[in-house]
């Protein structure tokens, strides 16, 4: 028997950046999961077989031994090794776990694979010792794997993948969970450019430092959007949550993470019929998501795709993470 843990991505509707200065954000959980499963082993060696993203290896006493494919982005090893041993040490037991993962959330492009895998990580070994971990439990201590890829992460991306389903974060304010009461698909287009989310929170660190009173603004203004941004969301008011959208996007665009690419899937959304279109998660590469009504979708789809992109359409979850035992050939590509 082995455990297998699932757990969604994400995309920030509103207020990424100025969420790691004070917020809010609206963050929502996404129909692209990622999945862990667990075993445990005889010795304390933490396996990671990522065969689907090119690599297998262990660790061994904090150090990486590549056994298939090149290292996958070296701090999201680390992170998965920490989550694994940070759930073990919370537990206070010991041991070896078999980490198998298996993501269906494109990598380092804005839609929180790392957290989701961090997360369905300390759900799969916590639920290997029987530890009964809380949610919220699971969640924080998914946030140190966070950690070791992103620097210092809002946390907004490890709680919306534990909790799934509509989240506003506010530092000053905490986490708020939200219902919608009708379905909004989204569009997602993806440059492909893949770009470290601790990089470009350090660039906007860094034009903050030399220019803080400007910049103190566009994290006011970017707050603001958000706030009304959820107002929007929460009323379905389509056209305003597009209008804020555009706000935001340009208010992005201001603190130098849009890329050229970006700005033309903006253009190329909203051209063909989007209500509203923003990049969305760190920026510098990565995706951007546009809203519309159905009957454009399509159009803006194709249109995205013929920018050398990828698009798909997206739906929200309320699920979040799960995990449940499971029989050894139960994995569907093992
Ligand atoms: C997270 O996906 C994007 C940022 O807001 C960083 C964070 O919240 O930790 C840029």
């Amino acid at each position: 028997m082995l455990v297998e843990a699932t757990a969604p991505g994400k995309m920030i509707l509103y207020g990424e950046h100025s969420v790691v200065y004070r917020g809010p954000a609206v963050v929502l959980a996404i129909d692209r999961r990622a999945n862990v499963y667990a075993k445990k082993r005889t010795d304390k060696k933490i396996f990671i077989d990522a065969d689907n993203l090119g690599f297998s290896g262990y660790f061994e006493d904090n150090v990486y031994h590549a056994v298939r494919g090149n290292a996958w982005r070296g701090r999201n090893l680390a992170a998965l090794n920490v989550s694994a041993k940070k759930t073990m040490e919370y537990l206070g037991v010991e041991g070896g776990v078999n980490l198998k993962v298996r993501s269906m959330i494109p990598i380092a492009v804005g839609l929180g694979s790392s957290a989701a895998i961090c997360v369905a990580t300390v759900s799969a070994v916590e639920k290997l010792h029987e530890g009964g971990l809380k949610k919220e439990e699971i969640s924080n201590v998914a946030f140190e794997g966070e950690t070791i890829i992103h620097g210092k992460p809002s946390g907004v991306d490890n709680n919306v993948s534990t909790f799934g389903g509509v989240m506003s974060y506010e530092r000053d304010v905490g986490f708020k969970h939200h219902k919608l009461t009708k379905e909004i698909p989204f569009i997602i287009g993806n440059t492909r450019k893949k770009r470290s989310t601790k990089r470009m929170v350090e660039n906007v660190a860094a034009l903050k430092e030399r220019n803080p009173a400007i910049m103190d603004n566009f994290i006011d203004a970017m707050g603001n959007v958000a706030r009304e941004g959820l107002d929007a969301l929460l009323k379905i008011d389509l056209s305003r949550m597009g209008d804020l959208m555009d706000l935001n996007h340009g208010l992005l665009s201001g603190i130098g993470v849009s890329t050229m690419k970006l700005e033309i899937l903006c253009h190329t959304a909203r051209k063909n019929g989007a209500l509203g279109a923003k990049l969305t998660g760190a920026g510098g590469g990565g995706c951007m998501i546009a809203l519309s009504e159905e009957v454009y979708m399509s159009d803006i789809e194709r249109a995205i795709r013929r920018r050398k992109s990828d698009a798909y359409r997206v739906s929200l979850t309320d699920q979040g993470v799960k995990s449940r035992w499971i029989e050894d050939d139960e994995i569907a590509d093992s």
